[in-house]
């Protein structure tokens, strides 16, 4: 997605070889009208996957999944990572583990919200070593429901999520795919449609 990988370069900021801050229309201000343009990337790549939920995790993925949901005209749900005062019934939950913070985290999703007659859309705004779609793929499987795709705003192709989930067998779209950080550079991978 072009006008994604522009905004990328644009007022991104590479931070690391391994890690680009998007503080600027991502993970912490949000462009509304750039993100819906996300949302209808998602909505045309999926458009024929009959999607009946989209489940993502909070916070950042909350943005781009609910665009994605206005354009589908879909419910969206979003796993919680705290325990919530009035979410105690009915859970479902998975361990995500995350390798840059060697710490492990109980993501929550009610059961009422996903049933096994769903097809869900898994989305996450960026897309490293994959654990936490992988704790959602595992959520919408304990609902019984088909997980018809994951959808991802960023990936990191360097790092091991992309395989991962593929390898699993499951539709999965990045909206830009980063080859390397490496000299504060960003470099994409080459755009290949399917
Ligand atoms: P990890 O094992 O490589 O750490 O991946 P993990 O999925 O655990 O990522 C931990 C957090 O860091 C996630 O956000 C993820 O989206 C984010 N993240 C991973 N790589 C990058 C990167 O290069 N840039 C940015 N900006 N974020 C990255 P989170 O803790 O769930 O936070 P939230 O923003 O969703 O609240
Ligand atoms: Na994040
Ligand atoms: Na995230």
């Amino acid at each position: 997605m072009d006008l994604l990988k522009e905004k990328i370069v644009a007022e991104g900021k590479v931070l690391s070889d391994t890690v680009l801050k998007v503080d600027a229309f991502l993970n912490h201000q949000i462009d509304p009208v750039f993100m819906q343009e996300i949302g209808k990337e998602f909505a045309n790549r999926f458009r024929d996957k009959n999607i009946t939920k989209i489940l993502t995790l909070e916070s950042s993925g909350i943005a781009p999944a609910t665009m994605a949901g206005l354009e589908l005209d879909v419910p969206v749900i979003f796993a919680r990572k705290r325990q919530s005062l009035t979410l105690t019934n009915n859970l479902l939950t998975a361990d995500v583990y995350s390798f840059t913070k060697q710490t492990t985290s109980k993501i929550s999703v009610s059961h009422d919200f996903i049933q096994a007659d769903d097809r869900v859309l898994v989305i996450d705004d960026f897309l490293a070593n994959g654990q936490a779609a992988l704790g959602l793929m595992d959520i919408a499987e304990q609902a019984e429901a088909t997980v018809a795709g994951i959808g991802i705003v960023i990936e990191k192709g360097f790092q091991e999520g992309g395989q991962a989930l593929r390898d699993k067998g499951v539709k999965v779209e990045s909206l830009a795919i980063i080859d390397s950080l490496e000299n504060k550079q960003v470099v994409f991978k080459e755009e290949v449609r399917q």
